[in-house]
């Protein structure tokens, strides 16, 4: 690769951080069952990590989102390409989101879902860019604020490369 990478978080500090999260939502939803939904597919790694730091009942559902458009710009049309298998009316819902960026999707899903009759829904994010902010939207859990660059690493891509590196960062061309 002629890509260097300058990191904005290593292995370490995410591991760290998803951790304390991790316990938050055990204390939370201790006596609840759980539903993680992984919103797809910037997410799947920060889900397999946050699963396993939630010492809770839960099960992990996977939803296939997909921005209209290319680039680095989200659109705010968000296309559902692969649905939730089960009902989740009267659960506890946690939607998992790798970064919130404009907060277009993550308006729209809990929209959609709270169609659906959810007992709770609240909203797990890694990262957050507030200086892109078009809609705000709560984060209930959050891991990291970040400063308006476009990152990637540990799940999130950039034209669908970088997600398997193990730190976040941004790219500088070489
Ligand atoms: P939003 O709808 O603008 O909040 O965008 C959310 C989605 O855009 C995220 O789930 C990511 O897939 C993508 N995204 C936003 N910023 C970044 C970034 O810095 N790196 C990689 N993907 C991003
Ligand atoms: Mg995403």
């Amino acid at each position: 690769m002629s890509e260097r990478f300058s990191v904005l978080y290593s292995a370490e500090q995410i591991a760290a951080r998803v951790r304390e999260l991790g316990s938050h939502i055990t204390r939370d939803y201790k006596d609840e069952r759980l539903v993680l939904v992984c919103v797809l597919k910037g997410s799947f790694v920060f889900t397999a990590d946050l699963a396993r730091a939630i010492d809770a009942h839960l099960r992990v559902e996977f939803l296939g989102v997909q921005s209209y458009g290319e680039g680095t710009e989200s659109s705010g049309l968000v296309q559902i390409t692969q649905d939730l298998t089960k009902s989740i009316e009267d659960e506890h819902v946690l939607l998992v989101e790798d970064i919130v960026d404009t907060g277009l999707t993550i308006a729209h899903l809990l929209d959609l879902f709270r169609t659906r009759k959810p007992a709770s829904i609240k909203v797990c994010a890694l990262l957050h860019k507030p200086a892109r902010t078009r809609i705000a939207v709560p984060i209930d859990y959050l891991g990291f604020t970040i400063e308006d660059k476009f990152v990637v690493g540990y799940g999130l891509d950039h034209a669908q490369r970088y997600r398997n590196l193990p730190f976040i960062g941004v790219v500088e061309h070489a």
